[in-house]
């Protein structure tokens, strides 16, 4: 059974993908005790001698506020350890296989969605980080994965505590009877994060290369609010009075990450629309 070493082991898209394929692989969870993030050269030591076949490296900051208030310190983290522990893999001969983000797109003004030839122009730190280890690991590794998500959503299951995510954001709004504001000037292509766990053997498999993952989505974030609203059967007049559009935020560029994944879908990896992965994501957890 392949061995793969699983970093940021705890964190959401981890043990998800860990539940989803126990018995397929052999998983080495890395934890934050075992290693050190602020210091690369201790993360490549580590991997270096990791008794493993593949790397999956998912430990980030990924609070884009946590990296402008310390752009140094997320720097080590997010973007000189993942380069560290990809020198590692390539000195040893195991493949790595790193989860960036659409966030690296987040400084273009022209419309999405973006392909694998788009070059990244990011204005947040932690864009910037995440672009610098794509196209590190582009030029340097012979045998690589990059998985540019966009924004995951799923709900909570035993051992597994999803990050914030539009559905979360929704049902909080909804069942604490809170009215919340979504953004009208940004699209993404939010995305089950069970696509992910489920598929995981096939991203592991997939041909050298950068690939984007998510799926799609033509509705800004204040519209994909509502729609989950609607399809967490909400009433129409609760959705009107508790998802508020925010017109402000982003008012001074439109903010459009959306990701073209026609690439992976080439090879294989199934994706669908945002109101399928709400619907799938509602049925598989019994709603
Ligand atoms: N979720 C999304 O929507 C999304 C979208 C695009 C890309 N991504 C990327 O996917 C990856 C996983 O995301 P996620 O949502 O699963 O995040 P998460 O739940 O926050 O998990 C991140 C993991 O990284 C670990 N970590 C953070 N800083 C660390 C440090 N300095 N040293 C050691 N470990 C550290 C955390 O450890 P602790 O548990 O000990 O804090 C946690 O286990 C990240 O690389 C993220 O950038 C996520």
């Amino acid at each position: 059974m392949q061995r793969i070493a699983i970093t940021g082991a705890t964190g959401y898209l981890a043990s998800l993908v860990q539940l989803y394929n126990r018995g397929r692989f052999e998983f080495v969870p890395i934890r934050r005790t075992d290693v050190n993030y602020s210091h690369p050269d201790e993360a490549e030591r580590f991997f270096s001698s990791i008794d493993a076949d593949l790397v999956f490296h998912t430990a980030a900051n990924a609070t884009t506020a946590a990296c402008e208030n310390d752009p140094v310190g997320t720097d080590l983290v997010n973007r000189d350890s993942a380069i560290a522990i990809g020198r590692a893999c390539q000195a040893t001969g195991k493949r790595m296989v790193f989860i960036s983000t659409e966030q690296v797109f987040n400084g273009l003004s022209c419309p999405g969605p973006f392909d694998e030839t788009t070059e990244p122009c990011s204005v947040t730190r932690y864009g910037q980080q995440k672009a610098a280890v794509d196209a590190w690991m582009r030029e340097s590794l012979d045998d690589y994965v990059t998985v540019r998500l966009s924004w995951m959503f799923g709900m909570a299951l035993p051992g597994v505590k999803p990050s914030p995510g539009i559905l979360g954001n929704v049902l909080r709004a909804l069942r604490t009877d809170t009215p919340t504001k979504f953004t009208c000037n940004e699209r993404r292509c939010m995305t089950y994060a069970q696509r992910l766990a489920a598929q995981f053997a096939q991203v592991c498999a997939l041909p050298s290369g950068l690939y984007h993952f998510a799926s799609a989505n033509t509705l800004t974030t204040y519209e994909s609010a509502r729609l989950v609203a609607e399809r967490l059967g909400a009433c129409a007049a609760d959705i009107e009075r508790l998802i508020l559009p925010d017109t402000v935020r982003y008012a001074d560029r439109f903010r459009d990450f959306r990701l073209d994944a026609s690439k992976a879908q080439a090879v294989g990896i199934e994706l669908g629309s945002f109101a399928e992965d709400v619907d799938l994501c509602l049925s598989d957890f019994g709603w």
